[in-house]
């Protein structure tokens, strides 16, 4: 990171944090309050849209045709900030097609709490709508970021697929690959990498990114690699060489720095901008002021935990909003706004009725933490124990299904570009390539997508 960087992001020179702006970004999340990130400023700032009741009444209505209810995250506005979702839905009422994507950097094994959230939100938007969906595992961006090989961040890749597919995914309408596997195998992928990457001059990158002089220049290139999937034509085995398949993107806020710049390339290269649907952060088990992180144990509950460790987790760090003693509490009553373990049963449990029992009895003092504390337990310990026993059911063959180059059966919806439907047409004299940046490397990507402010 670039001292004007750090200092952006609240950062002195001597390595003191001074957070007064929430720091959100691929790599760091981290609030001064305890409530967390001010989401409602993190809006404005990265110019996106508020999932206001006119969208959720909106998505209501079109699920409860399928007989479907609206995702109690979108209800609950832990999917809190949109692009383009109204574009995408025009698009699905009018009958038109578009498939979603996500990802996952594969860094370690375990798979946390937080991992989930985008890809529930994914499968119940592939089972609502009936689209497509890409994964993509970015094992390259872990080699070049973690201190592993290249042949642990694939293995690593593999596993975290299990758990991806375990979250009950349609084999026959999702794709789910390894960049260190599928860009050696797909031309098309590849060539609109190339393409993205011609886009964005290194400033370009730092702006957005924060890349610094230390920094290989493998993590320069590889926000393209991110970006290639939000266009149709990277998977000519789904979509038939179309360009014209719009792609929605359910994610955490976190990873919005490359779809900016995707949306701001995307019009240069005539692909359609990605739409984006961004989740809060799951927060760390000791509060709010970061979300759940792999790299600090204590802070998250893992796929992997047994139901003592979730037990003792929560037990032990799950930071409480309740008062300093039984009398104080029962007087004063506790504070969900910045209590963990009510935070984390907004994510998990789904009866609005019991939640909001909770919520008045824990505020009011008649529920003490202890009491919340066993109630997120009993809701995560089968959780996370059917998750074990969802991903022990995915075999080799069910791996390699989902992860293999294969015609998907929906293929057939996206019948392949008329190569003559322009001809006949007088070419009019191309005023400069689309494909590539300015020749003298002038910026492509606009200021906006680089300074976070409201772009597209
Ligand atoms: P990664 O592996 O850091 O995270 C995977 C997904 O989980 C989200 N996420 C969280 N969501 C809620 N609460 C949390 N505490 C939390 N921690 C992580 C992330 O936002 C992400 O959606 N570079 C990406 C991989 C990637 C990707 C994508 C992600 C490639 N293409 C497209 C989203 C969309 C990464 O390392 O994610």
């Amino acid at each position: 990171m670039t001292e004007q960087n750090k200092l952006e992001n609240g950062i002195k020179e001597n390595g003191e944090s001074v957070v007064e702006e929430d720091i959100v970004n691929p790599w760091e999340v981290q609030s001064s309050s305890s409530k967390g990130v001010d989401y409602d400023k993190l809006i404005k700032r990265f110019g996106s849209s508020k999932v206001d009741q006119t969208l959720i009444d909106r998505i209501e209505q079109i699920t409860s045709k399928s007989g479907r209810k609206v995702h109690h995250f979108i209800k609950r506005g832990l999917f809190f900030s949109h692009r383009e979702m109204h574009r995408i839905l025009d698009l699905y009422e009018q009958g038109k097609p578009f498939y979603l994507y996500t990802g996952r950097g594969p860094s370690s094994q375990a798979m946390h709490l937080g991992h989930l959230i985008p890809f529930i939100m994914t499968r119940y938007l592939q089972e609502a709508f009936d689209v497509p969906v890409v994964v993509q595992l970015t094992d390259d961006e872990k080699f070049l970021w973690k201190d592993l090989t290249l042949e642990e961040c694939y293995e690593l890749s593999k596993e975290n697929a299990k758990d991806i597919i375990a979250c009950g995914f349609d084999p026959d309408k999702t794709f789910i690959f390894s960049d260190l596997d599928y860009i050696g195998s797909c031309k098309d992928f590849y060539w609109n990498m190339k393409r993205v990457e011609k886009c964005v001059t290194f400033n370009q990158a730092r702006g957005i990114f924060g890349f610094g002089d230390s920094d290989c220049i493998g993590k320069i290139s590889f926000p393209a690699i991110q970006a290639a999937p939000s266009f149709s034509t990277s998977f000519p085995h789904i979509f038939n060489g179309r360009k014209d398949i719009p792609c929605l993107i359910p994610c955490a806020i976190d990873q919005d720095p490359y779809f900016r710049m995707t949306r701001d390339v995307a019009p240069r290269l005539k692909f359609q901008k990605p739409a984006l649907l961004h989740s809060v952060f799951f927060p760390a088990l000791q509060g709010a002021q970061t979300k759940m992180s792999s790299s600090d144990p204590t802070s998250s509950i893992f796929l992997t935990d047994t139901p003592n460790q979730v037990k003792n987790k929560i037990n032990r760090y799950a930071f409480s909003g309740g008062r300093d003693t039984i009398e104080e509490h029962r007087q004063h009553g506790g504070d969900c706004e910045v209590d963990v373990s009510y935070q984390y049963l907004k994510f998990f449990l789904e009866d609005n009725e019991r939640l909001e029992q909770i919520r008045e009895d824990y505020s009011s003092g008649k529920m003490l933490t202890g009491e919340l504390k066993k109630e997120l337990i009993s809701i995560l310990q089968p959780l996370v124990a059917t998750h074990q026993e969802e991903r022990k059911k995915v075999t080799p063959e069910i791996l390699q299904q989902f992860m293999s180059i294969r015609k998907l059966p929906c293929s057939d919806k996206y019948p392949p570009p008329d190569p003559t439907a322009s001809s006949g047409k007088k070419k009019k004299k191309k005023k400069n390539k689309v494909e590539c940046a300015k020749d003298n490397g002038d910026a492509v990507v606009s200021k906006t997508a680089a300074a976070e402010a409201p772009t597209t």
